[in-house]
């Protein structure tokens, strides 16, 4: 097949005139290194890579999975370590672990780092690590356990793959923060003041981003109720599997998206939260 395109090529170039056949070998040179550099962009293309930080449980362990499915390379962290082993084995060649605990701020950022250039790169960070109790007696242990998690740990982890990223001047940043962000709690005030911080502080990063003319997208993923661990307590409702709130993240990561809610139909509630007058929504 291979033989008989060059046979073909040539017999064609033989029929050029001697012109035709003069500009066609002036220009060869630079036609092959656009064909070189076509097939070396293709070959970069894949596998694409992402990195999601919290991916040893929930909605982490399920994006985890479906980037897997889709053929990426993927590179996952947590504490628990047996967990990150069994993803390992379960996606052979194609899954990266590193145990990371996001309290030890200095040494995450180096792990992650570690990680990284064992994957040979990332085009994706997601953070899903975090933490959230009820915490009725606003009890200091859960409170600083949550600000450790998820206001340092966070900030850590987004502030070394937004500069990873800001050195290659592209990549997408994405993080879990939620639909409890929007306003303050009652049931667990540091959850959703931590929430409200993270959406705050990816906005920054969105500013830098179009600030510095990089190719970085940064998306807040607001989650309303998922069916995980963490979705503790009464009166949960329109709550999601882990599977299609990780089927909703990957396609609005994809599409770029700087906001999504996840299911689609809690931005009706955020909207709701957002209009309710003060003196009001402290009653409910
Ligand atoms: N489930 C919901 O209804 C809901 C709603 C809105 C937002 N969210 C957010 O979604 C994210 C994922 O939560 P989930 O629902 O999937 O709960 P989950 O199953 O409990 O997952 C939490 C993940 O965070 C990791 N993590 C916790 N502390 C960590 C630390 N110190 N260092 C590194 N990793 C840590 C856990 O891994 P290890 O324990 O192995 O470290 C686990 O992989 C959280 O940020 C949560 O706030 C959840």
């Amino acid at each position: 097949m291979l033989k008989d395109n060059h046979s073909t090529t040539i017999s064609r170039f033989r029929k050029l005139s001697t012109r035709k056949k003069i500009i066609l070998m002036s220009l060869w040179p630079m036609i092959n290194d656009h064909q070189k550099s076509r097939s070396q962009a293709k070959q970069e293309e894949l596998p694409r890579k992402v990195v999601v930080v919290g991916a040893t449980s929930g909605i982490g362990l399920a994006l985890a999975e479906q980037y897997a499915d889709m053929g990426w390379r993927v590179g996952v962290a947590g504490r628990r370590l047996e967990r990150l082993k069994a993803f390992q084995q379960k996606h052979l060649g194609q899954a990266f672990i590193k145990q990371i605990d996001v309290t030890n701020p200095i040494k995450a950022c180096i792990q992650l780092d570690y990680l990284i250039d064992h994957m040979q790169g990332m085009e994706v960070l997601i953070i899903c690590a975090g933490t959230g109790d009820i915490d009725p007696e606003l009890d200091w242990s859960i409170s600083d356990r949550t600000i450790e998690t998820n206001v340092q740990g966070f900030t850590a982890i987004a502030n070394r793959g937004f500069k990873y990223f800001l050195e290659r001047k592209s990549g997408q940043l994405a993080a879990i923060t939620s639909i409890a962000g929007l306003r303050g709690g009652d049931v667990s005030p540091s959850y959703n003041a931590s929430k409200s911080y993270q959406s705050n502080y990816l906005q920054g990063l969105q500013k830098k981003a179009v600030k510095t003319n990089s190719n970085i997208h940064i998306t807040d993923i607001k989650a309303g109720f998922v069916d995980t661990a963490m979705a503790k307590g009464d009166g949960q409702f329109w709550k999601a599997s882990p599977k299609k709130a990780a089927k909703q993240i990957v396609s609005a990561i994809h599409k770029k998206r700087s906001v999504a809610y996840v299911t689609k139909r809690w931005r009706l509630i955020a909207w709701l939260l957002m209009l309710l007058p003060g003196w009001f929504f402290n009653r409910l």
